[in-house]
């Protein structure tokens, strides 16, 4: 544990840890992919991924990271001789993920300010346009784009530069539960819209037809959801264990965090889906603008009060995506900080904050300047067809879904799969055991954790990414 640093209670690093997994991920990536992907089908992949990969790797990680008391990059380093590298592939993806996640959180920060335009009948308001109509005009403005983007990274940027106890923990213990409450009030107005029935039916009745049409596509997807959904493979878990107290308990906040977030995933496919059957029974029910569209539709139709309810609801998706991307942050700034403090230069956070800052923020323009494939900007893969660039393979729609494959579809997997091989060939299972049950309760889950890391979490991993490649490339 990094003494004195660390977060002042366990239901302040637990509020961290969820407000890390808790992101866009649940309220913008899960209903679109959910929407996408055959919707009971691609729920109950997701589950089954969640408890033998996702609580797993989360086990695994928030251990190591514990018993080292280190960020990413010097746990492995300190634990391993072979997997010495994993650390920097750990850190690379929050590079990745930050550049398409602030450009996100940068669209539901315009949101807000969009329903303020609504609420007080102004000109940069919804304008009587709809919901599609407001979208596409926002995608093709680039310069908006890129100043929104560029605002909701200086908010991540700011708590950061706060420190763990200052800034992430006193943001999240306030910010989560106020998303919970908002997200009930929306779900009730989404599932009593006439025509909701649909989409609750495309939730949760049974339905194995998509999986025979497309089991790997399914698969690959939930897969990729869950890791990013979950803040897996990619060091964040180990960064958060390392604050962990030696007297909390492992097993309890992995299962805490992944229980959280499966609910926020589930009350945002609440909130989203029923609203895109009963709004446009015949329209689109997935794709990354389903959030913006579909939901500022339910506002635009619930009069006056709509302005409110859309300021409210789009403030708390940028609460919850800044939960995200300060976390996103620290795995990069923990490491710079730590390796100054070694060295004797004093504590340098705040000029480390700043750095990876503007080192996100190059890429993060490019994505913005995209909008979501809407101007013309090539991105990796695509040909020039007449004149024009055009989309090859699924990955390559747009620079976000290009980097969310990078990041989300294969890194993440990759880093998790080799963190499992890791702790199962070289360090071995007891490892995790002695350091689970230091807090003096018996790893009662010691068998299951051991089958899961040696054979079944690294088998799925390998299916995932399979599917994932075979997605994109064939
Ligand atoms: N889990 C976050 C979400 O669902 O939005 C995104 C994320 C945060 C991914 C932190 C990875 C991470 F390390």
């Amino acid at each position: 544990m990094r003494e004195g640093k660390g977060f002042k209670s366990t239901f302040g690093f637990l509020m961290a840890a969820v407000g890390s997994a808790v992101g866009l991920g649940n309220i913008w990536g899960f209903p679109n992919k959910m929407g996408s992907n055959g919707g009971f089908a691609f729920l109950l992949i997701y589950l089954i991924l969640a408890v033998l990969c996702g609580y797993v790797v989360m086990v695994g990680e928030l251990a190591l990271g514990r018993k080292t008391g280190k960020g990413a990059i010097e746990t492995y380093q300190i634990l391993s001789r072979r997997f010495k590298w994993l650390g920097w592939m750990a850190t690379l993806s929050p590079f990745l993920i930050l550049s398409f996640y602030c450009t996100l959180g940068g669209y539901c920060l315009k949101y807000v300010v969009l329903n303020f335009g609504n609420l007080i009948g102004a000109s940069w308001g919804t304008n009587g346009l709809s919901g599609a109509e407001v979208f596409s005009t926002f995608m093709t403005n680039q310069s908006e784009g890129v100043i929104y983007g560029i605002v909701f990274l200086l908010l991540s940027v700011l708590i950061v530069m706060g420190g763990v106890r200052g800034g992430i923990e006193r943001f999240c213990t306030v910010g989560m539960p106020a998303l919970a409450v908002m997200l009930v009030v929306i779900i009730i107005r989404s599932c009593t819209l006439p025509g909701a029935a649909e989409g609750l039916k495309f939730m949760f009745m049974p339905n194995f037809e998509p999986l025979k049409e497309n089991f790997f596509g399914v698969l690959a997807t939930a897969g990729g959801q869950m890791f990013f959904s979950l803040s897996l493979g990619m060091g964040i878990m180990i960064t958060y264990g390392s604050y962990l107290k030696k007297e909390d308990s492992i097993t309890k906040n992995a299962l805490t965090i992944m229980i959280f977030d499966t609910i926020v995933a589930l009350m945002a496919g609440l909130a989203v889906l029923p609203a895109a059957f009963a709004l446009d029974p015949n329209g689109s029910k997935g794709g990354p603008s389903l959030l913006f569209v579909t939901l500022q539709n339910v506002f635009d139709n619930m009069g006056p009060l709509g302005g409110v309810f859309g300021i409210i609801f789009y403030a708390l998706v940028v609460l919850a995506a800044i939960t995200s991307s300060i976390s996103l942050l620290e795995v990069i700034v923990t490491h710079f900080t730590d390796v100054a403090a070694a060295k004797g230069k004093g504590d340098k956070r705040k000029a480390y904050s700043l750095i990876a800052a503007l080192a996100v923020s190059a890429l993060m323009v490019l994505v913005c300047l995209d909008g979501l494939g809407s101007n013309g900007l090539w991105v990796p893969g695509q040909k020039l067809v007449d004149g024009v660039w055009t989309i090859t393979a699924t990955f390559n729609d747009c620079w976000l879904d290009f980097l969310d494959m990078l990041s989300e579809g294969l890194m993440m997997p990759l880093g998790a799969l080799f963190m499992c091989v890791m702790i199962s060939l070289e360090l071995k299972p007891r490892v995790v055991r002695d350091e689970v049950e230091a807090s003096g309760h018996k790893m009662k889950i010691y068998g299951y954790f051991k089958v899961c890391v040696s054979v079944i979490t690294p088998l799925l991993m390998l299916l995932v990414i399979g599917g994932q490649i075979r997605e994109f490339f064939f």
